[in-house]
């Protein structure tokens, strides 16, 4: 489905080579790159911070779509922005205010977005539907590449429905294949994020497989 946007989760590239691992994709047809951000706090792993995502920002020719999985996240959303980040994330389970959170996002002119850890009810969402440009519905625990899908599809449709014409992105991340995919997209997801199943079977050095992997998604 061409109107369905693929965002290669750069979690699952070669770290010390970030700039050509997003030219590879991007060059097969990636439409976003996605960033997760890890604090080691909120989620049981680290990744790195805004100076890193200001470091791939020239690289990225298309949308820089920021996940921060951190708490707290309102001391960090400028710097984010200042790294260029066109989309920002925060999880609704990072703190008491994640309205506040989703309004200093918009602030500094970046899109926001609100991200729900598999355990929580599309519900959580529904009073910041008018503050928010995506909703990001985890289909892992969020920490790690390569884990199983849980499926979750109903909660996509619940929230497609509760978001009914407002021009709001839903976007999958976690275990999205190309056999997991299809029903996403029927209850109405429109951005999925794909980390293993994008840079599997490939390398810097052999990046071939991945425009492949993302054509089968
Ligand atoms: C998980 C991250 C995801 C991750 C997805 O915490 O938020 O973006 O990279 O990886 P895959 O697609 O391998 O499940
Ligand atoms: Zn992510």
């Amino acid at each position: 489905d061409r109107s369905v946007k693929i965002a290669p989760s750069i979690l699952s590239a070669d770290f010390a080579n970030f700039g050509e691992e997003i030219r590879c994709v991007e060059a097969e047809g990636a439409d976003w790159i996605h960033v997760d951000v890890m604090d080691g706090h909120f989620v049981p792993n680290i990744t790195f911070g805004p100076a890193t995502c200001a470091a791939i920002r020239p690289h990225i020719k298309t949308v820089m779509d920021v996940h921060l999985m951190i708490a707290p996240v309102d001391p960090y959303i400028e710097a984010f922005a200042e790294a260029g980040a066109d989309v920002i994330t925060a999880h609704v389970e990072a703190g008491a205010h994640i309205h506040r959170s989703l309004q200093a996002i918009r602030a500094t002119g970046a899109k926001a977005g609100v991200a729900l850890n598999p355990g929580t009810p599309a519900g959580a969402v529904e009073h910041l539907l008018d503050i928010v440009d995506l909703v990001c519905v985890m289909t892992v625990n969020p920490g790690f590449g390569g884990q199983s899908f849980i499926p979750l599809e109903k909660k996509v449709s619940q929230l497609r429905a509760m978001i009914g014409d407002r021009p709001i992105h839903i976007e999958i991340d976690g275990g999205v294949t190309p056999l997991t995919a299809p029903g996403l997209i029927r209850a109405g997801a429109d951005v999925l994020v794909a980390g293993s199943a994008v840079f599997k079977g490939g390398s810097v050095a052999n990046p071939a497989p991945y425009g492949e992997n993302i054509r089968a998604i």
